[in-house]
């Protein structure tokens, strides 16, 4: 497999969200029993990306820090750095440029949330011969980048919250791109809402013929977790599943054991630092489980 590198980004100003992102970063507010972005970083994860760069604001990265620390914990080598202003997403690429040095890389909007089989991801992030962008089908398509798809689907033309959408597909947060990605961001012009653009991006690869666009199914569950509603939904639905399975879905500790990413003896360690609670109950659980299956194998 490639080797890719991973940058989150969760910066921007969560007006959205106003007044709790006056206080505290939008990817840091809880959704149901986590910090939102142990979602997106559980999806790095669970496809093997283990060099990580959070991109946040000044004000934020400490809690950033102090929340996941430099991920040796969980078997990651975890960077951050600062994005001044929100001046778009692609600004990632020019911010991240020494983190990338001539790597293929993935990005992950730190408010998007995916639950899921992930095979979609972890084949693109092998067979990606430029860039890749996924697609969703939603109702909303105006609300987003809009991909539209030939019968074979090849992509015929990608627009970024289009009045009238040629297309239902949404292209969603979660993207990999070339080393290249880097001489591009920083050849970009902001757009009139004066931001750095990913679609812009997407477009110069779309003309040089190396973009592909890979449609995530029906089962798989893409959440935006922008409004007070949309998170308030989100936290139902991780809590539903949850509730149901008796399973955490992204609990960071657990994926970092069964991916090998740390050794039985590390997590016991990191075990040690985690107070009586729920969370640490069900890293317990995890531990029992895996020395079982250890023991079986
Ligand atoms: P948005 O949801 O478009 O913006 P926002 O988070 O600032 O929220 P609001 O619209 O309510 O003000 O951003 C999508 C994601 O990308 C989110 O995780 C924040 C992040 N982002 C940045 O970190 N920097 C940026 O310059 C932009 C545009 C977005």
């Amino acid at each position: 497999m490639i080797s890719t590198k991973g940058i989150i980004l969760a910066g921007g100003s969560g007006t959205r969200l106003y007044p709790a992102s006056l206080i505290l970063s939008k990817q840091l507010q809880l959704v149901y029993d986590k910090p939102m972005i142990y979602y997106p970083l559980s999806t790095l994860m669970l496809s093997g990306i283990r060099e990580i760069l959070i991109i946040s604001t000044e004000r934020d990265i400490p809690f950033f820090q102090k929340l996941l620390g430099d991920g040796s914990h969980l078997g990651l080598s975890i960077q951050y750095a600062i994005q001044e202003k929100p001046h778009g997403i692609a600004e990632a690429f020019i911010i991240g440029e020494s983190f990338i040095k001539g790597n293929q890389v993935s990005l992950i909007l730190g408010d998007n949330i995916l639950y899921g089989k992930l095979d979609f991801f972890r084949n693109s992030l092998n067979d990606n011969l430029g860039a890749s962008i996924f697609g969703y089908e939603v109702n909303n398509p105006e609300e987003f980048g809009v991909v539209e798809l030939s019968k074979d689907g090849k992509i015929l033309s990608i627009e970024e919250k289009p009045l009238i959408a040629k297309s239902n597909l949404a292209i969603t947060g979660l993207y990999i791109f070339d080393h290249n990605v880097v001489m591009y961001a920083k050849a970009l012009k902001p757009s009139k809402r004066g931001e750095l653009e990913i679609t812009d991006i997407q477009r110069i690869y779309l003309e040089e013929n190396k973009l592909s666009c890979r449609v995530m199914g029906r089962g798989i569950a893409w959440l935006d977790t922008g409004t007070p509603e949309n998170l308030l939904e989100a936290g139902m639905f991780i809590h539903s599943i949850e509730k149901r399975q008796g399973r955490k879905i992204a609990c960071l500790e657990e994926i970092a054991l069964f991916n090998g990413f740390v050794s039985i003896q590390d997590y016991e360690e990191n075990l040690k630092k985690i107070p009586e609670c729920n969370y640490k109950k069900y890293c317990k659980m995890v531990l029992k489980e895996f020395k079982e299956l250890k023991e079986l194998a």
